[in-house]
């Protein structure tokens, strides 16, 4: 075995980030309807579920079976109405859409939950040594393992580039193949810290950060879930509603940014048109003009928190042009 740490697993708290902000822009009010599309451990779920009362409804929706239980505790106690979905998010939004739900708030909070990050066993650490797993919905095929010793060297090089900007992506992938089978967590480590020069093995944070985060992009599907989920997103939401997503790193805040930029514009008309011919009105009133960040108090009392970025837009009447 390795020198990394085995340890048993320590149930965390997570602390749920921007949670003051996300409420102010969500605005919930008694009786609303709301999706939260990352349950967790419900704590953003219940700064929402105690403002919409008991006359409200709170959906929930995760993939990992681990949340659905937590969230039979939370739904024991809840001041309102709750239902879960255990479904990866844009499909449980395009089954809600389906059911002809509509909503007057919905919400990501993307990436991994304290609680997934510091269960040893699940593989998403560098800092344990685990299985190769990274898998959020257990009952998914592609694991963590799989990337590492089955895919050819340039899809992991290019992975490796393209969710983690790693540098030195082309040398860890040519480790990773020539020391297969990879069987941990540890493995992994060892393949990364081998396929980088000595001096950057040393510089800031851990050398295996930059890996970790994209192989667990790639088995989670991340970025394809989060394309395909904005427009379902949107689509749930009545005139009025809010919708807001935190992200935790630019592939995360960027199609945000973009989605919500694109239905907050008017014209659309190619530039130098002396008038506008297209009629297009915006679908969208940004409520926050640019991404807002964790305070200070924040980002040290919770150092998980320093990477994320809050957006959200009101849904304007298409009809009347206003919220
Ligand atoms: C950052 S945590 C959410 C924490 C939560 N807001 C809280 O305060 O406890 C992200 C959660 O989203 C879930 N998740 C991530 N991607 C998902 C997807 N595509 N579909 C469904 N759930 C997803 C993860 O399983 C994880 O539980």
């Amino acid at each position: 075995m390795s020198q990394l740490a085995t340890l048993t697993y320590m149930p965390a708290e997570h602390l749920p980030v921007l949670a003051s902000e996300l409420t102010a822009v969500l605005a919930p009010q008694p009786g609303e309807t709301a999706i939260d599309c990352t349950f967790g451990g419900g704590g953003h779920a219940r700064l929402i579920a105690d403002r919409i009362g008991p006359t409200g409804t709170l959906i929930c929706i995760d993939r990992d079976p681990a949340s659905e239980e937590r969230f039979a505790d939370f739904a024991a106690g809840a001041p309102c109405q709750t239902r879960f979905l255990r479904r990866d998010f844009s499909g449980g939004l395009c089954d809600l859409l389906g059911e002809g739900v509509r909503a007057d708030m919905a919400y990501l909070d993307l990436g991994m939950s304290s609680f997934q990050l510091d269960n040893w066993e699940r593989g998403f650490s560098y800092s344990y040594d685990a299985p190769l797993d990274m898998r959020m919905d257990a009952g998914q095929q592609l694991s963590a393992a799989d990337i590492c010793n089955e895919w050819p060297q340039a899809r992991i090089s290019s992975i490796l580039r393209r969710f983690g900007d790693e540098r030195y992506a082309g040398s860890i992938a040519r480790e990773i193949v020539s020391r297969r089978p990879l069987e941990s967590t540890a493995d992994l480590v060892d393949a990364i810290k081998a396929g980088m020069p000595p001096a950057a093995r040393f510089g800031a944070g851990h050398p295996a950060k930059r890996s970790f985060q994209a192989i667990r992009i790639a088995v989670n599907s991340e970025l394809d879930q989060l394309e395909d989920a904005l427009p379902f997103a949107w689509r749930v939401l009545r005139p009025g509603g809010r919708f807001a997503a935190i992200a935790f790193h630019s592939l995360e805040d960027r199609p945000v940014k973009r989605f919500l930029g694109d239905l907050a514009r008017g014209c659309i008309c190619p530039p130098g048109l002396p008038v506008c011919v297209c009629g297009h009105e915006p679908e969208a009133e940004l409520i926050t003009r640019r991404a807002v960040a964790p305070s200070d108090s924040e980002q040290a009392s919770n150092p998980r928190s320093r990477s994320a970025h809050l957006r959200a837009a009101v849904k304007l009447d298409s009809e009347s042009g206003s919220v």
